[in-house]
C-alpha cells in the first residue's frame, strides 16, 4: 500500500493554518490539527476544517492522557476522523477512546503517539486491546538537540509493523528522509514544518507525494 501524506498544522492560529492549508489541502491525504493549534484554538479548527474538507481524514492531535471517553466524544463530535492518545496513558483511557469511536462512523480511530520510554510489552497490550495505529516520533526537542534518524529507529518501526500496527512516522521529516523507510510498510508520513515552512508549500507537498510514489507501489 502507498503511504498516506499528512500535514501537521502546528500553527499558532486558525487563520494562519487556513492560509497555509489552502495551498496544499487538496494534495494531501490527512489534515492534522496539531497540538500547538489545539492549545491556541481548542476544537474550533476541527469544526471549521470538517466544513471546508468534508471528505478528508482529519486528525485531532490532542495527545490525550486521561478522561478518554469525554475527550473522544469532544473530538468526534467536532468532526475529527482520528484522534491521538499519548503512549503513557492508562490502557483504560485508550480503551474508553476506542469504545467511543465505535459509536460513530466506521472510519473513526485512535492513534497512539509514541514518545519517551514506551515498551514493546506495552505495545502488545495496546494490540490486544484492539488499538491499530501508532505514531513513531522523533520529538521536536530531540531533533533540536541534534538527534537524527538512526538504525535503532528503523528496527523499532519494523518491529511495530511486524506486530501488525499501522505505523505512521513523523518528527522533522524532510523529503530526502523518506527513502530511509523504503523497506517498511509505512501507513502514513506526517510532515509539519517540512511542508508548511517550505518556500513553495504546494510544490513541497507534491515533492513528498512523488517521493512516496518512487519507493512504494
Ligand atoms: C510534534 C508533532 C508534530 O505535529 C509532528 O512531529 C509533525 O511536525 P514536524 O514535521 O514539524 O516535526 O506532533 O509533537
Ligand atoms: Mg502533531
Amino acid at each position: 500500500m502507498i503511504p498516506k501524506l499528512q500535514v501537521a498544522l502546528d500553527n499558532l492560529s486558525l487563520k494562519d493554518a487556513l492560509k497555509s492549508l489552502k495551498e496544499y489541502g487538496n494534495i494531501i491525504d490527512v489534515i492534522e490539527v496539531g497540538t500547538i493549534l489545539h492549545v491556541s484554538e481548542g476544537l474550533e479548527p476541527i469544526r471549521f476544517l470538517r466544513i471546508l474538507y468534508p471528505e478528508k481524514i482529519i486528525l485531532a492531535d490532542i495527545k490525550g492522557a486521561d478522561a478518554g471517553s469525554i475527550l473522544a466524544k469532544q473530538c468526534f463530535d467536532a468532526g475529527a476522523t482520528w484522534m491521538t492518545a499519548i503512549c503513557c496513558a492508562d490502557i483504560q483511557t485508550m480503551k474508553s477512546m476506542l469504545k467511543v469511536s465505535k459509536e460513530y462512523e466506521e472510519d473513526k480511530d485512535i492513534q497512539i503517539e509514541l514518545y519517551g520510554d514506551w515498551t514493546f510489552e506495552r505495545a502488545k497490550i495496546w494490540k490486544e486491546a484492539g488499538l491499530k495505529q501508532v505514531v513513531y516520533h522523533r520529538s521536536r526537542d530531540a531533533e533540536l538537540s541534534g538527534k537524527d534518524w538512526s538504525d535503532e529507529d528503523l528496527i523499532k518501526i519494523k518491529k511495530l509493523c511486524d506486530m501488525d500496527f499501522k505505523v505512521t512516522v513523523t518528527g522533522g521529516l524532510k523529503v530526502e528522509n523518506l527513502k530511509l523507510f523504503k523497506n517498511l510498510p509505512i501507513y502514513c508520513f506526517i510532515a509539519g514544518r517540512g511542508i508548511r515552512e517550505a518556500k513553495n508549500p504546494k510544490q513541497m507537498a507534491m515533492n513528498f507525494k512523488e517521493e512516496i510514489k518512487k519507493y512504494w507501489k
